[in-house]
């Protein structure tokens, strides 16, 4: 059962128009992922915009009196709703109205009958579209961090999808502005930047790119080495762009089976990864070992001890304290002093000297 706390962390996003059929599907598949308000007539859904502009908002071409298309018109027309994302629903047949509506910024058209994946994509892209939008007014160096990694990030997913090796010197380019924000100990704005963004992979990567070059920095690792902490934090976990989005995203416990799908995400990294040319071996490292453990009871490979090296130690650290103050869709990001205390109980899987400096440089270091 969802608990109003659980609700208040989703992004809202209102549901407009549309029959009650087509109205009750949208909400099946996507209240898992967001906070849903449904709206029958232009009338109602005016006046809750009055109170409260959602993160998002999907409008179908059936909306009493005047349809969706006309709607939309509206929601551009007004100052504070000019940049809300919106996902427009509509038959392919009806041209006119989706000429409409897609003629302004900001609006994603999804033709019925769509497929789940492709409507929660456009959902997101919408969501991601009014993110991306802010960082025009980020610190510079941040900024060209942010919008660098990411359209690398998203590069490294067409060249996966089609099979193409990623190429290496591209993505060590799109970490020269993190590494430089990192080193400048400028980094608050680009972290803040990307809290609220629906590629979670992306935002992960980023994170533990950051951290990881954080920390590298404070051991006094500099240029190509702190450089290969940087790109491997960012392709750590590339291979996820081929686990289901429905167990990636998973509120609660995965299932066994599901547990399998996820770990697959390290084998899958490093196959992408081996077919990149001029990688360096650390990038390999941090990738393939990120999940291993001291006492072996990680994965892919149980690794023990001595067979891990310093760098699969500082990713088990990153990875982990990432993850557990990662803001998601289903849990709100846990305070970095109770993340360091829940790694300070896996005294057995993770180095206590590594996680003990980690702890010395969050602490000198305000918020993250
Ligand atoms: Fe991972
Ligand atoms: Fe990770």
């Amino acid at each position: 059962m969802t608990s109003p706390e659980d609700k208040a962390q989703k992004p809202l996003v209102y549901v407009v128009g549309g029959s009650p059929v087509q109205k009750q599907e949208i909400v099946q598949n996507l209240q898992v992922f967001y906070q849903l308000e449904v709206f029958d007539g232009e009338t109602e859904i005016s006046e809750r915009l009055s109170t409260a502009v959602p993160t998002a908002m999907i409008v179908d071409e059936v909306l009493p009196p005047m349809g969706g298309a006309g709607f939309v018109a509206k929601v551009r027309n007004k100052q504070e709703t000019k940049a809300l994302p919106v996902v427009f629903t509509a038959e392919s047949k009806n041209a006119e109205m989706i000429a409409e509506a897609t003629s302004y910024d900001g609006v994603f058209l999804v033709e019925r009958p769509f497929k789940r994946a492709t409507f929660i994509e456009a959902l997101s892209s919408s969501v991601n579209a009014s993110v991306e939008a802010k960082w025009d007014d980020v610190e510079p160096t941040q900024k060209a961090a942010l919008k660098n990694t990411l359209s690398s990030f998203n590069a490294i997913a067409d060249l996966i999808q089609e099979g193409e090796p990623i190429p290496y010197d591209s993505v060590r380019d799109s970490c020269t502005p993190l590494i430089e924000a990192v080193q400048n100990n400028n980094f608050k704005d680009m972290l803040a930047g990307v809290s609220d963004h629906d590629n979670y992979t992306y935002v992960h990567s980023l994170r533990v790119a950051t951290f990881l070059s954080l920390f590298g920095n404070v051991l006094g690792i500099r240029g190509d080495d702190l450089m290969v902490l940087s790109t491997g934090g960012l392709l750590h976990d590339v291979g996820k762009m081929h686990i289901p989005h429905e167990v990636l995203n998973k509120p609660g416990k995965l299932t066994e089976d599901e547990f399998v799908v996820m770990k697959s995400h390290v084998n899958c990294t490093v196959d992408f990864l081996e077919e990149t040319s001029e990688l360096p071996k650390g990038v390999l490292i941090v990738a393939g070992q990120h999940h291993e453990k001291l006492d072996g009871t990680g994965y892919p490979y149980g690794l023990e001890g001595g067979k891990l090296n310093e760098l699969a130690r500082m990713a088990s650290i990153i990875d982990i304290f990432s993850a557990i103050t990662d803001r998601r869709v289903y849990k709100e990001p846990v305070p970095p002093e109770q993340a360091l205390k829940i790694m300070e109980n896996m005294k057995d899987q993770l180095d206590q000297n590594f996680l003990a400096v980690f702890r010395e440089m969050l602490l000198d270091g305000a918020t993250y």
